[in-house]
């Protein structure tokens, strides 16, 4: 039964997080000169919490193959640093006018605008930094793909292509099949990324490569429409952002068009989905079941 537990998952990512936070701590510059404030605006975006759910799945996906956890731990500080990034762009008054993150003010509310601009900047460069580096990876073919895919996956057919439909859709309205591309352009990309990570620095291709992906893009769309639900019935303080922004934006979400009985149940058939990618693994990999589950469940 424990392989469809969400509490596995939600007490492993509890008891990951402090050690991935320390991690990406350490390898963020530090601040010395008159370029201070930008290393502390990322170093605030960074502390502030958060479920460190992409790292996890770069741990928990290398530890199926056994990857060194150094390695791992790496990639997984540098696809946080990517997230965060993202966050904080997203917040920004021009994009989706958000004044609360992770349950305090957003990188433009506490520093400035300009200030939150080159943060986001500062974060998305120091991601391919940190893999670019002969500690994530001793073979460079192997820091190759890693740098490859995940500018593919964040890039302008990815998350920032997925970001500028999400802005377009403000005022034009997306059917089914044009939001779930959207959404997994914006989300499912980089958590499609995130569990990959894996099986590249294990150098593992073809059907196990295969399975982790379907699994990501089943639960990376799975965990937006989530986010969706949460914008309008979560609660402020458990999810640490302001709620019924998306509404007041006019944003296209599949709980908009379906309603959110029918975006919850369609939530539901991703994750049995995501769970029957990883019928190739053994129990190593219920961590991952468990976690698909979590994403259905979360409250924040
Ligand atoms: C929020 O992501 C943005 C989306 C892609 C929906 P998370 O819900 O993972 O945010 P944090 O990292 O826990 O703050
Ligand atoms: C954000 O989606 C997706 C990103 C790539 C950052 P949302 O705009 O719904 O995320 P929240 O709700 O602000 O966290
Ligand atoms: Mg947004
Ligand atoms: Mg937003
Ligand atoms: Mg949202």
């Amino acid at each position: 039964m424990c392989a469809i537990n969400p509490d596995l998952a939600r007490r492993s990512i509890k008891e990951h997080a402090a050690h991935i936070e320390a991690n990406i701590l350490k390898l963020v510059p530090n601040a010395d000169g008159m370029e201070d404030q930008v290393i502390d605006a990322m170093q605030y975006a960074l502390a502030a919490g958060g479920k460190r759910l992409r790292p996890f799945l770069v741990m928990t996906t290398s530890a199926l193959f056994a990857v060194d956890q150094g390695y791992a731990s790496r990639v997984a500080a540098a696809v946080e640093c990517v997230h965060t990034y993202s966050l904080i762009h997203d917040d920004l008054p021009s994009m989706d006018d958000d004044d609360m993150r992770r349950g305090q003010p957003s990188v433009h509310k506490k520093f400035d605008e300009a200030t939150a601009i080159l943060a986001g900047d500062g974060l998305l460069t120091l991601a391919f930094e940190i893999m670019a580096d002969v500690k994530t990876h001793i073979d460079p073919k192997i820091r190759c793909e890693l740098m490859s895919s995940l500018a593919m996956a964040i890039g302008a057919r990815g998350m920032v292509g997925g970001q500028m439909i999400d802005l377009k859709a403000e005022k034009q309205s997306l059917n089914q099949n044009e939001i779930t591309r959207m959404q997994h352009m914006k989300t499912g990309a980089l958590i499609v990324f995130s569990c990959e990570a894996g099986a590249i620095l294990a150098n593992v291709d073809g059907n196990r490569r295969e399975a982790l992906r379907g699994y990501a893009q089943n639960v990376g769309l799975a965990f937006q429409i989530i986010d969706d639900l949460l914008d309008v019935e979560g609660n402020s303080e458990d999810i640490g952002k302001t709620t019924g922004k998306d509404i007041e934006a006019g944003k296209a979400t599949l709980r908009s068009l379906m309603g959110p009985k029918r975006a919850r149940e369609y939530a539901e058939g991703l994750i049995e989905q995501a769970a029957n990618c990883l019928q190739i693994f053994d129990k190593k990999a219920d961590v991952l079941r468990s976690l698909a589950a979590f994403v259905l469940d979360r409250a924040h």
